[in-house]
């Protein structure tokens, strides 16, 4: 249960004081009958609540999976250039989501987005393990050599060191990377320490999730056993055992 003028409020459609005098109009319905009362309580699963006549989806926790194109941007927004905002559906902008870390504007693949601020920090952090892998085109050829480099842990040109990390040659110019962290420009600084620079990279793999289905561009929500799979390997307090 939840207060009328919360989750207005929550729903981005007002200020207070514009709530209040919409409230005081005649202008929100629940469940076709007018409530004037901002303390109201209501079955948010359940009531229908309109403003003027339109539906009123409140915030409820969302999980997106975006397939990244390459030129975007990912930040919720930026004066020059296109976000990855900018392609989401106005349905899901509403809820208010954010990128969960960030790929580079050059970067494809998959990049999820949350309104859940504790997910994703912890979908990000180093601590919860939770495996990327990218799929590099580079110049030249990983060998033993720069996989047994990646998985002791590489020292990049400006002393950052990073966790081990696995290096799969696919062949000549091609490479499988996955790691537990996500710093700055981090698969591209990887590969060029080894003297194979990145010509593309794509992120094909977060968790257990994937881009299957998928078109760069194209979004989907995540399952409620999907998000629960997250919740699991991130151990939110919430998570079903
Ligand atoms: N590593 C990078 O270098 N770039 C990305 O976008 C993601 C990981």
């Amino acid at each position: 249960m939840q207060r009328l003028d919360k989750y207005l409020s929550d729903a981005g459609v007002g200020s207070r004081r514009e709530l209040k005098e919409l409230l005081r109009a005649g202008s929100v319905t629940v469940n076709g009958i007018v409530v004037q009362d901002g303390a109201a309580k209501l079955d948010e699963a359940a009531d229908v609540v309109c403003l003027r006549g339109e539906r009123v989806e409140g915030l409820r926790r969302v999980v997106l999976l975006l397939y990244k194109p390459a030129g975007l941007v990912t930040s919720t927004d930026d004066p020059r250039d296109r976000t990855v905002m900018d392609i989401l559906p106005e349905r899901w902008k509403k809820q208010k989501v954010a990128p969960v870390g960030r790929l580079d504007k050059a970067t494809e693949g998959l990049l999820l987005l949350t309104n859940d601020g504790i997910l994703a920090h912890r979908l990000i952090s180093p601590k919860y393990r939770i495996e990327k892998d990218y799929y590099a085109e580079h110049e030249g050829e990983a060998g033993p050599e720069d996989a047994a480099a990646f998985r002791a842990g590489l020292v990049l040109s400006d002393g950052t060191r990073c966790l081990p990390a696995k290096l799969e040659p696919l062949g000549p110019g091609k490479s499988r990377v996955t790691v537990v962290e996500g710093k700055y420009h981090q698969v591209r600084r990887m590969l060029a320490s080894r003297q194979m620079p990145v010509t593309y990279l794509r992120r094909d793999r977060e968790g257990g999730l994937t881009l299957a289905g998928l078109k760069p561009g194209e979004v989907r929500e995540l399952t409620a056993e999907e998000i629960a799979a997250l919740d699991r390997v991130t151990g939110m307090p919430n998570a079903a055992r």
